[in-house]
């Protein structure tokens, strides 16, 4: 099983980068198109849009249209639940019975558990008691199969950037990291937001967070010549070695 996450596209409308991160989110769904072999799937892992905005959805939608791969999406921080989901209302698992956008996907080798770290208003993450009890139902389920989480907020300490801790408070960090150890199926964790590559752990559980794919918000440094070439993840899934990522440059 082959997931393509892609993450923080930040698309706007009406930004003087705006031009540039559509064309980073379509060269993006490009470059995954001709993947040979092709993904099982496309996860986005939040920061669709910059404002949360209808038409910045809509001019999203429209990007990720030309995706072969079936796609899901998720909420970051500077997405909005409902407007998120009236555009794409034909999404069914986004329609939750909660007005949380977390959910699962079957039907492969390793379950797959979407979680919304949402605070509306605020660019920290969240994670209340509500969400606390989704995701325990969801790990004390009966399944044989592993499990790889993906949560926009990386649940870990970042040291690179002005702020290391990317949640509200220290305590729902640690009570966050404390349910995602509740269960021994769950191998990793794929998150996004700081809009860098960086790596840390839940306990024994690798955490890998993936870059911004709207270049012009990218953190780190990079040769001059790649300053424009948005990079993704591939993870494959292989039952006897895991997850390995592949760093993917989409060129220019
Ligand atoms: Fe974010």
């Amino acid at each position: 099983m082959i997931i393509a996450q892609i993450s923080d596209t930040h698309i706007a409308l009406d930004m003087p980068d705006a031009d540039r991160r559509i064309l980073d989110f379509e060269r993006t769904i490009w470059d995954i198109n001709a993947l040979d072999p092709a993904p099982d799937i496309i996860i986005h892992t939040g920061d669709i849009v910059q404002n949360g905005r209808p038409d910045e959805y809509l001019r999203a939608a429209e990007a990720l249209e030309k995706a072969n791969a079936p796609v899901y999406l998720m909420v970051g921080n500077k997405d909005d639940r409902a407007n998120l989901r009236k555009t794409f209302s034909s999404a069914d698992y986004l329609s939750t019975n909660s007005e949380f956008i977390a959910y699962s996907i079957e039907g492969f080798a390793v379950n797959l558990v979407v979680l919304d770290t949402l605070h509306p208003g605020s660019n920290k993450g969240d994670f209340c008691e509500e969400r606390i009890a989704d995701l325990i139902k969801i790990l004390d389920a009966d399944s044989d199969k592993p499990i790889a989480v993906f949560a926009h907020h990386p649940p870990f300490l970042v040291p690179e950037g002005p702020e290391p801790l990317h949640f509200k408070t220290d305590e729902i960090l640690q009570r966050f990291r404390h349910t995602l150890q509740r269960s021994a199926s769950v191998m990793n964790i794929f998150c996004g937001h700081v809009h860098r590559g960086v790596a840390g752990f839940v306990g024994d559980i690798p955490v890998l967070v993936m870059p911004s794919i709207a270049t012009t918000l990218r953190k780190g440094d990079y040769p001059p010549d790649l300053t424009t070439c948005p990079i993704y993840h591939l993870h494959s899934y292989d039952p006897d070695w895991g997850f390995t990522t592949e760093l993917r440059i989409v060129p220019d």
